[in-house]
């Protein structure tokens, strides 16, 4: 029966994904394990340079993050938008205004994540092009703990939409130029490498899982800054 023939698919799936992945993967886990209870998972959630080491290491079946590695020979392949927008406080100021010039980002307190991260790196990158020098007030390892410090009034910082709920009310996200910055989440594994049977199976159930997301919230369409919704 088909029962029988899934409960061949047994055995250990390793899955290390981007910080901003676990308000997404965690959720399609239950269905996966109601699908196929003979597999047992490990979920590892950290920054874009653990994930490198971790690959570098080959200590994971799968891995998921937002910037393809130059440096490695990746298998990879894009599944869902992952939007960097700027989160302030619900009653912030700028909260009403339209297309704010990103040099008005000079005087607002900024919340930066720590070194390693992806999403520093991305806003970094953007501030240095655009000859941004912000004031960073508080240096955070997590995108929580910063939403917390958003929250609680100690300034503003940039996170990947994915973070937003379920709190959303707390927050606006400002309409500043040049943002979105335009991220994709990635489900990758070092060239060449054998899949096993389970990963495999993971693959192809979280590529269909996003497109189906995709196909209900149209989570994909919010590219331009304009569209970028205030809940979804
Ligand atoms: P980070 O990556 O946790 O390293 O900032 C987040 C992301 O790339 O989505």
């Amino acid at each position: 029966t088909v029962a029988d023939l899934k409960g061949l698919k047994q055995g250990q799936l390793r899955l290390a994904v981007i910080t901003t992945a676990k308000y997404f993967v965690p959720r399609l886990l239950g269905p996966f394990c109601q699908l196929y209870p003979g597999i047992e998972i490990s979920l590892q959630v950290t920054n874009h340079e653990r994930i490198l080491e971790r690959m570098v290491n080959n200590m994971d079946d799968l891995y998921i993050m937002s910037q393809v590695p130059e440096s490695l020979d990746v298998s990879y392949e894009p599944f869902l938008d992952n939007p960097l927008v700027m989160f302030a406080p619900v009653n912030h100021p700028l909260a009403k205004e339209k297309n704010i010039p990103i040099g008005r980002l000079t005087n607002e307190p900024f919340i930066m994540r720590e070194p390693g991260s992806g999403t520093r790196r991305a806003v970094q990158q953007l501030f240095d092009e655009h000859g941004v020098k912000v004031k960073v007030k508080l240096e955070l390892g997590s995108n929580e703990a910063i939403k917390q410090a958003i929250a609680g009034g100690l300034g503003i910082s940039v996170l990947s939409l994915h973070t937003l709920m379920p709190d959303s009310s707390e927050f606006s996200i400002l309409d500043v130029e040049h943002f979105p910055i335009k991220r994709t989440w990635f489900l990758g594994y070092p060239a060449g490498k054998q899949l096993s049977i389970v990963a495999r199976t993971y693959y192809e159930y979280l590529l269909e899982a996003a497109k189906k997301f995709v196909e209900e919230t149209g989570f994909s369409a919010y590219s331009k800054s304009e569209d970028v919704p205030t809940s979804f």
